[in-house]
């Protein structure tokens, strides 16, 4: 297959799950979402190590490329945003509108512009040789792929076992943290309330502490500016 079919098949793939994703309801959304994810990272991934490094000499395609290059980082950092979320909420499904519009913008300019110029700049037996690196590439990540999620429940289940035998020596562990623990954070408060002479004071320290691990969780950083082209 030559790079361009290869290419254009995904990118048919990526429209029609972009399709399932507008039909879905609710938690539906989000596993559609996951396939796009998936196949968008798959796609992404090949054309810049197979293909956009072809396209970045010539004249004709450099710029295109570079482009190509960017627009790539911001679907990314969108997939990242949006992979974060539990549910589809109404802010959810709008950054997967400017996704999908982000995508469907880079498609066009690459089936439009960018192919046409990377087979004058190449030539055919060139795009049919990339072709076929661009298919092994996806095979060996693909297999990659399988083979971690194999390996991770491999390990979850082995990972079971293995947190039956060793709960009494964690527990014996747990135990003897929470002693010490208690002995240092005794032995504070003991010379804290002897330097203020209070045991209010002393009181008030890990009350304190508290307060600072819960304001750490609170910082969920919110990003906009996700540029359309
Ligand atoms: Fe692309």
């Amino acid at each position: 297959m030559d790079a361009f079919s290869l290419l254009k098949a995904d990118h048919q793939k990526v429209a029609q799950l972009f399709e399932q994703l507008e039909s879905a309801g609710g938690a539906g959304k989000l596993r559609v979402f996951e396939q796009i994810k998936t196949e968008l990272e798959l796609h992404a991934e090949i054309e810049e190590k197979v293909f956009y490094p072809a396209l970045e000499e010539p004249e004709e395609t450099h710029d295109l490329t570079l482009e190509a290059y960017e627009e790539h980082a911001v679907v990314k950092q969108l997939l990242r945003e949006l992979g974060r979320a539990r549910t589809a909420n109404d802010e959810w499904q709008a950054k997967a509108k400017v996704l999908q519009e982000n995508v469907e913008h880079h498609v066009e300019e690459e089936e439009n512009e960018l192919f046409p110029k990377a087979e004058a700049a190449l030539g055919e037996e060139e795009i049919e040789r990339l072709g076929q690196r661009l298919e092994m590439a996806k095979m060996r990540k693909q297999r990659g792929g399988a083979a971690k999620k194999s390996a991770a429940s491999k390990k979850a289940s082995g990972g079971a076992k293995k947190t039956a035998g060793g709960t009494k020596k964690r527990a014996t562990k747990a135990a003897k943290k929470s002693g010490g623990t208690k002995k240092s954070g005794g032995t504070k408060k003991a010379s804290k309330a002897s330097k203020s002479s209070t045991t209010r004071a002393a009181k008030r320290a890990p009350a304190k502490k508290s307060g600072g691990a819960s304001k750490k969780g609170g910082g969920a950083k919110k990003r906009g500016g996700s540029k359309k082209r």
